[in-house]
Order: structure tokens, then C-alpha cells, then sequence
């Protein structure tokens, strides 16, 4: 070992240790292919989630409500309809693809602002009336803590006042009813679906294997953390925030250990 190290010249090594690291999935996957195969995650889904918030009171009306943040907004669903009905909306996603799409849906409004940047170091203070993490956009990350510091700087966001709305996947559910492989049609395209649990690390992977007939197929994993209510939990209320709800789904229903979903909803102390 040594022999070899030292006939690499120091310049070298240099180069080898910059050469640029395959992008992690979560940077490379949200782009058009990745709206084609979840365009049922729609503007209607949206809009029937967002009117279940209002109506419970979970969200202010634009009138009573500062500025809102939709993190890792993708193709901007929420944005683009919080904005139509009055709110400032400023959406936050790294997917250039996604955000291209959020803004040719705008066409020529001014808002919402979509701009592009990290979930890790969002480039706000605070102070907004709402701060949204919606179709579990959490949890990307291999290490739980880079994991926590993200969830941190979400809770700082919410002035007093503010609310919080989290919406990901409810890891119980997801453990108990894994479906280990699927297939279904999109259009003329073969989507092929394999999951497995990757209990070392706590995650749940997701190959995908999809195209047109006759064509090589493009192979996409997902891999995403399974964190519990309680992981979320704990953090909000250290950073003084209080829970007003737990859904189980979009629909509105009750949290359950055996619910699709976990949607959490939290108010920062006054
Ligand atoms: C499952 S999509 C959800 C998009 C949107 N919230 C919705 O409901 O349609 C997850 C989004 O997180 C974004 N994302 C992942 N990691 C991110 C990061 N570190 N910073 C900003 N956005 C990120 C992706 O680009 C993608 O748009």
C-alpha cells in the first residue's frame, strides 16, 4: 500500500479526490420522467388537500396569514393554487426540470416566487405564516443527522403565530403492507416497481424500471428514511411549537398506526 501511494504524484491525488461523485438520487431523479409517472400526485389532489386544511381551521385564510414557504415544492402544485387564492407563496425546490414546470404553469403571474436552492440551508430567516413539506419530501438524506439539521431549520421558519404542515409517508404502514414488486402502465410505458426495507439504515428503497416498448429501460431508486411521528415530534416541540392535528391521509381521517400517511399540522407558540 505504501509503495503505491507514494508513486501517485500529490497532483494527482488532488484530481482524484475532486473528480465529481455520482449525484445522489433525490438530485438527479425529479425531472419530466419523474412528473410522468407521478402525474396522479395532481393539482386536483392538491387543491382537495388544501380545502381539507382550510375547512378544519388548519391553515389561515390569505387575509390572517404571512408569508408562505412550500419546501421542495416541485413542480409547484400548492404554490401555484396557495398563490391563485390570495396568499404570498414563495416555493423552494433543487429540481431545475420541476421548477421549469411550476413556472411555465404560472405563465405570466408574478407569483408564486420559485426559486432554486437547498431544503439544507434554506436561504430565509424566518417569519413566514406557513411553512409547507408536503408528499414526503423529508428523509433523503443516508444520515440521520444531516437528516435532523434539515427538520431543524424547517421549525425555525414559522413566525409566531405561523403553522407547519408535514405531510410523508407513515413508516408502520409502509412496513406492514410492503408490496415487494408491481407493474402497471403509463401511457405506452412499462413501469416495473420493486421495494425492499433496508433495515441497517432504516430506509425503504424503491427500484423503478420504466420506458417505452423496444427501448432500454431507465432504472431510478428512491431510498428514503422510515422516521416515526415521534422523530418530527420531538424536535417541534423543543423548538416551541404546538401540534394541532395528525392526520392519517390526505382525506383528513385520523392517525392511525395502520394509515397511509402521517400529516402533521403544528402552530409556533404565540
Ligand atoms: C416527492 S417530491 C414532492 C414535490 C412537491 N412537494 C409535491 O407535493 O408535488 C420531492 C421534492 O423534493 C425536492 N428536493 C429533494 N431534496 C431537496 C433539497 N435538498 N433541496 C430542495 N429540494 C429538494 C425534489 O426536487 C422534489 O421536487
Amino acid at each position: 500500500m505504501g509503495p503505491l501511494v507514494q508513486s501517485v504524484p500529490d497532483s494527482d491525488l488532488a484530481r482524484v479526490n475532486t473528480l465529481p461523485a455520482t449525484p445522489p438520487w433525490h438530485q438527479s431523479w425529479f425531472d419530466q420522467d419523474y412528473l410522468t409517472l407521478y402525474q396522479h400526485r395532481d393539482p386536483g389532489e392538491a387543491a382537495d388537500f388544501l380545502d381539507r386544511l382550510a375547512a378544519c381551521g388548519l391553515i389561515p385564510p390569505p387575509r390572517d396569514c404571512g408569508p408562505v414557504l412550500d419546501l421542495a415544492c416541485g413542480a409547484a402544485r400548492h404554490s401555484l393554487l396557495l398563490s391563485a387564492r390570495g396568499y404570498r407563496v414563495l416555493g423552494l425546490d433543487w429540481s431545475q426540470p420541476l421548477l421549469r414546470a411550476g413556472l411555465a404553469a404560472r405563465g405570466e403571474a408574478r407569483e408564486p416566487v420559485l426559486v432554486r436552492g437547498d431544503l439544507g440551508r434554506p436561504p430565509f430567516r424566518g417569519g413566514a405564516g406557513l411553512v409547507l413539506s408536503l408528499f414526503t419530501s423529508l428523509g433523503y438524506l443516508d444520515d440521520d443527522a444531516a437528516n435532523a439539521r434539515v427538520w431543524d431549520g424547517l421549525l425555525a421558519l414559522p413566525r409566531p403565530g405561523g403553522r407547519l404542515v408535514l405531510d410523508t409517508l407513515n413508516p408502520a404502514w409502509l412496513r406492514a403492507g410492503l408490496v415487494a414488486e408491481s407493474e402497471r402502465r403509463v401511457g405506452d410505458w412499462r413501469v416495473l416497481e420493486r421495494r425492499c426495507l433496508l433495515p441497517a439504515s432504516n430506509q425503504v428503497e424503491k427500484t423503478i424500471c420504466f420506458g417505452p416498448p423496444d427501448s432500454e429501460p431507465r432504472k431510478v431508486v428512491e431510498r428514503v428514511k422510515l422516521y416515526e411521528p415521534d422523530w418530527f415530534r420531538g424536535p417541534a416541540r423543543a423548538a416551541g411549537l404546538r401540534e394541532l392535528a395528525h392526520w392519517g391521509d390526505l382525506d383528513g381521517r385520523a392517525w392511525q398506526p395502520d394509515a397511509p400517511r402521517s400529516i402533521l399540522v403544528w402552530e409556533r407558540n404565540a
